[in-house]
């Protein structure tokens, strides 16, 4: 069921930026760059707030903390729409490595769903931070495991 509406919204948001292809001439490499970076922008957003909590540079407010885990695990199954063929130039930071490595880059993004839904899984109910810190580190260390291979350095 969860499934099922996730891809239905996945299903809207190519929709979506089919229609902007249309309006705004942009090519479907660009609108792909920018799908995949506004995804990226949502998981980032949800997942620094537990990283503030789990540093404790703020309290741990359980409720968020699961509430985030779970945007998190949803939203990771959107980046890897945006990763179409001829998408790796331009304004972007994805590697090119990526087209030919396709299968390690979709086996990361699969640690990364998976690990994201452990987290969300583990933090709903919980009020135990300590016991959710090694989940959040691995969730942690997928995002880093891809960036360190096929994202460009800032
Ligand atoms: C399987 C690979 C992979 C995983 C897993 C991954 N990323 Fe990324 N990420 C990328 C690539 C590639 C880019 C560059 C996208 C581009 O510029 O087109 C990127 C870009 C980003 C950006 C910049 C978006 C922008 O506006 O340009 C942020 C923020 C980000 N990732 C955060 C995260 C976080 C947080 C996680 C884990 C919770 C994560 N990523 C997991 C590959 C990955």
């Amino acid at each position: 069921m969860k499934l099922g509406k996730t891809a239905l919204i996945a299903g809207a948001f190519l929709s979506a930026a089919m229609v902007m292809t249309t309006l705004s001439a942009a090519t479907p490499q660009e609108n792909a760059i920018e799908y995949r970076q506004a995804a990226y922008t949502m998981i980032r957003n949800h997942f620094g707030p537990m990283g503030a909590m789990v540093k404790g540079e703020v309290e741990f407010n359980a409720e968020a903390f699961a509430k985030n885990a779970q945007a998190v695990a949803t939203l990771s199954q959107f980046p890897l729409n945006g990763f179409i063929e001829g998408s790796y130039e331009g304004d972007t930071a994805a590697k090119p490595e990526i087209a030919a490595k396709m299968e390690d880059f979709k086996a990361k993004m699969e640690t990364f769903k998976v690990e994201a839904a452990n987290l969300a899984k583990a933090a709903e109910g919980s009020s135990d931070l300590a016991a959710l810190k090694p989940q959040f580190a691995k969730v942690a260390e997928s995002c880093k495991a891809c960036h360190d291979i096929y994202r460009e350095k800032d």
